[in-house]
Order: structure tokens, then C-alpha cells, then sequence
């Protein structure tokens, strides 16, 4: 199946990914590589899952872009959607509460179909 993964290069994401390409799947990553923590981790991630030589791609996007993300939905037939990309932390939302909202539930609805997000 083909199975498109938000958040993909992040701690989870990283794990589900491996896991479906090592069981046939084709994966496409959607992360914006943020520097929640060290960047570093996540190219790291998305590099063993390259060296894998299985149907992997990665999309360097943001969630909360509408355009580029109708672009990549567009772009496949995506049999199901994991989505894991978000903003962790309690304190931190507390700090950024517009950004928070903007991702956790902006960028989740973004994903909805369009009958639920009219
Ligand atoms: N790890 C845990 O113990 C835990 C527990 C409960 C809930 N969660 C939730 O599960 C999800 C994944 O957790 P994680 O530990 O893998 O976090 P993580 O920060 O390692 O991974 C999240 C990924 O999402 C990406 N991302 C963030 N905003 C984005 C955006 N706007 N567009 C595209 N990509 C974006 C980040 O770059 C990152 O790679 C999060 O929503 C987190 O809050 C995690």
C-alpha cells in the first residue's frame, strides 16, 4: 500500500516508516525538519530510511502550507495517511500558543477530507 507519514523524520514517525518499508509498503515522508531539537537527528533518520532501497520519499514541506500539500496529495494515491507531525511539549505551547495551534490543529484539518474542513 502506499502510505503517506507526517512527521515521518521525527522520533515515531521514524520507527512507523522503517516498519512499512520493511514489510513491502511504499512511504512518503511530509516533514518541515524543524528545529524543535537538533535537525541533525531527523536527517539522520531520514537517511537510514533511504539506505533501506525501498519505495521511500521524502517531501521537505510544512504541514500548514495548503498549496504544497494539495500538491502532494495530488500526486499519489495515498491509501492511508499516518500523521505524526506536530509540536510537543506542554511548556512550550504554553510560550507559543498561536503556533501551536496553527500546527496540532490547523495543520491536522488541513489533512481532513474537504466536507470536514468547509
Ligand atoms: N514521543 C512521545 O512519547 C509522544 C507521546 C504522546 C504523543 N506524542 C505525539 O506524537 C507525535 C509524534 O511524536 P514524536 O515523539 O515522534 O515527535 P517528533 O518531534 O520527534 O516528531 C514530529 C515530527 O513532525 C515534524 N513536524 C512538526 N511540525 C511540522 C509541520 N508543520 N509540517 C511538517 N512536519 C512537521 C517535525 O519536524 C518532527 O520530525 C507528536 O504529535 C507528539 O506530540 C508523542
Amino acid at each position: 500500500m502506499n502510505f503517506l507519514v507526517t512527521g515521518g523524520a521525527g522520533f515515531i514517525g521514524y520507527h512507523v516508516c522503517e516498519r512499512l518499508l520493511r514489510e513491502g509498503h511504499a512511504v512518503w515522508v511530509l516533514d518541515d525538519l524543524n528545529p524543535f531539537y537538533d535537525p541533525k537527528i531527523k536527517q539522520a533518520n531520514l537517511h537510514d530510511l533511504q539506505s533501506l532501497a525501498k519505495p521511500f520519499t521524502f517531501v521537505h514541506g510544512d504541514l500548514t502550507d495548503r498549496a504544497s500539500l494539495d500538491e502532494l496529495l495530488g500526486s499519489a494515491r495515498f491509501d492511508q495517511i499516518i500523521h505524526l507531525a506536530g509540536r510537543a511539549g506542554v511548556r512550550l505551547s504554553l510560550e507559543q500558543p498561536a503556533l501551536y495551534q496553527r500546527v496540532n490543529v490547523e495543520g491536522t484539518a488541513n489533512l481532513l477530507p474537504p466536507r470536514f474542513t468547509a
